[in-house]
């Protein structure tokens, strides 16, 4: 099976093989369950706590025969000695697993189909408006012009009204939740185990950006104390230790992004706002994987700005604006509005 270059070539029936054990389309062994139904083949919306297929397929292209045949039958770990029970695998299996895993890494998961209906409502728009037409100029089979001129004026608003939705929604996507390298959950670490949003991003209160933590920051606590999760055995874990002894930084998807031309700190809404993480970022700590909030549109800024009253009392940050104080304390007003320091005009935002 080694060809000259040293590589290893199998045939299609023993790649086919090896997909079907990974299935457990092939019984391996009494009670034991097909790797799939774990390891999933396919792209997911939803968080599965178990390494993807392509995920085990990077590691184990890592190991050697003996190494993988270990993770399999004789596997160590509190939660790989209970996930990978009962195989009985010839070692011929084994290299075929291992070879379908190859192809794995070299395909990647299989891609989540996309929403078509969207797309087929503009089609179906645009070929009802030709349909009308060509009827109200060749064909004349509707008797009521009245139809053909409902049918293109709905069609018409339908069209106009998609593109302009579209066009402005370029950018902004609420509920946006991007994969991440590595299953860090909030949910866990804010909310269960309550450690401190600062812990990890903080610069939230004296700079700009919140920033995000360092793998070295991981390691504090999944160095020595934590290093197998109740959820995920130790594979997650270990990909901060490898990023680290690799010296790769781990690559995290940004969630919440605004245009360079928009300037936003987080300093001036944490610490002189005195704004809770939650009210532009929702309850994180309820959540396993990060999901946009809000739409981070112009309008989301402005509004708030309009409706939120600053904290005056006791707020050393707004001793320069005398006047707004005197009348405060005199009653001629009863707040004053992020919008009356100014907050909505044009150049505190853009550059
Ligand atoms: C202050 C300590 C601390 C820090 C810092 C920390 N963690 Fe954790 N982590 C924990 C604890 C506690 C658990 C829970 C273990 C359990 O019960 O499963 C955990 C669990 C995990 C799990 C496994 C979840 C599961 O149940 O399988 C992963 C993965 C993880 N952390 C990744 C990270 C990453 C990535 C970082 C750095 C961005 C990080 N952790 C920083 C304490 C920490
Ligand atoms: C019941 C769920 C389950 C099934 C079934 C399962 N696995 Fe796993 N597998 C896991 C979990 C969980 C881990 C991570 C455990 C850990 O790292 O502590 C894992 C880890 C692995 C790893 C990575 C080991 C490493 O150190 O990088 C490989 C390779 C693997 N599995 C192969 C297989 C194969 C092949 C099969 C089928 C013969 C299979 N698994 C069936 C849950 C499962
Ligand atoms: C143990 C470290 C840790 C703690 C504690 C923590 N975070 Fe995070 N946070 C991360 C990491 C790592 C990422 C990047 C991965 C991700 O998006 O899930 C992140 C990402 C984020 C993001 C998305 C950033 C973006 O645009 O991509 C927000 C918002 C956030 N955290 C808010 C919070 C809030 C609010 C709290 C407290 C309730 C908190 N975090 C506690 C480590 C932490
Ligand atoms: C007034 C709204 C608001 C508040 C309050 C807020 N954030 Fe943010 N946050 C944002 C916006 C907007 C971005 C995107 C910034 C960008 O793209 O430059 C962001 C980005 C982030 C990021 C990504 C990294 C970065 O700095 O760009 C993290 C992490 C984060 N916030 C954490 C927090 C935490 C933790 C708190 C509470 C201490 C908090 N945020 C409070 C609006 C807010
Ligand atoms: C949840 C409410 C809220 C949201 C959402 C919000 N802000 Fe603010 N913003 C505040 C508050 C409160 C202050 C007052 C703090 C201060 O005095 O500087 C403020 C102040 C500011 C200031 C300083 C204004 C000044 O006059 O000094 C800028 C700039 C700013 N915000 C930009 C933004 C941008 C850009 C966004 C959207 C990406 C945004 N804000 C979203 C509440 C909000
Ligand atoms: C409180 C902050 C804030 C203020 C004040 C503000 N903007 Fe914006 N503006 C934004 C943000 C955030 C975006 C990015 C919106 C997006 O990406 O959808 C933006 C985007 C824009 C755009 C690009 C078009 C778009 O929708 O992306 C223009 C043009 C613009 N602003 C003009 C103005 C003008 C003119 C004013 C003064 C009347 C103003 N802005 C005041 C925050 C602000």
């Amino acid at each position: 099976m080694v060809s000259a270059a040293g590589e290893h070539a199998y045939s299609h029936d023993q790649l086919k093989r090896g997909e079907r054990l990974f299935y457990g389309l092939i019984p391996l062994g009494e009670g034991a369950t097909g790797c799939a139904s774990c390891h999933n083949i396919r792209e997911l919306d939803t968080l599965n706590w178990y390494p993807s297929a392509y995920d085990i397929a990077v590691t184990s292209l890592e190991q050697s025969m003996e190494e993988f045949t270990a993770v399999l039958l004789s596997p160590s770990g509190q939660i790989m000695s209970r996930v990978h029970q009962h195989y009985d695998l010839s070692e011929d299996d084994l290299v075929l697993i291992k070879a379908y895993l190859e192809e794995v890494k070299k395909e990647g998961l299989t891609i989540r189909k996309p929403a078509i209906t969207k797309k087929f409502l503009f089609i179906l728009a645009i070929l009802l408006i030709l349909l009308a037409i060509t009827d109200l100029v060749v064909t004349h089979k509707l008797r009521f012009k009245f139809v053909h001129t409902v049918l293109i004026l709905a069609c018409l608003f339908y069209i106009v009204d998609t593109t302009v939705r579209e066009a402005i929604a370029v950018g902004r996507s609420p509920g946006y939740a991007p994969d991440q390298p590595i299953k860090f959950s909030h949910k866990i670490h804010a909310g269960q185990n309550k450690i401190d949003c600062l812990y990890c991003h903080n610069t939230a209160e004296h700079s700009k950006s919140a920033g995000i933590p360092s793998a070295g920051v991981c390691l504090n606590c999944h160095q020595l104390v934590v290093k197998e999760g109740t959820r995920s055995g130790s594979f997650e874990i270990n990909k901060i230790i490898r990023a680290v002894k690799n010296n790769e930084p781990i690559i995290w998807n940004k969630v919440y992004n605004i245009p360079d031309h928009v300037f936003f700190s987080h300093t001036q809404h944490v610490k002189v706002g005195k704004l809770e993480c939650t009210e532009c970022h929702g309850v994180i700590e309820e959540m396993d994987i990060i999901q946009q909030f809000n739409d981070l549109s112009m309008g989301w800024c402005v509004n708030c700005h309009r409706d939120t009253e600053v904290q005056f009392i006791d707020n050393a940050f707004y001793k320069k604006y005398e006047k707004l104080h005197q009348e405060l304390t005199e009653g001629k007003r009863d707040k004053v509005s992020v919008e009356d320091i100014g907050g909505i005009e044009c150049m505190k935002c853009h550059y």
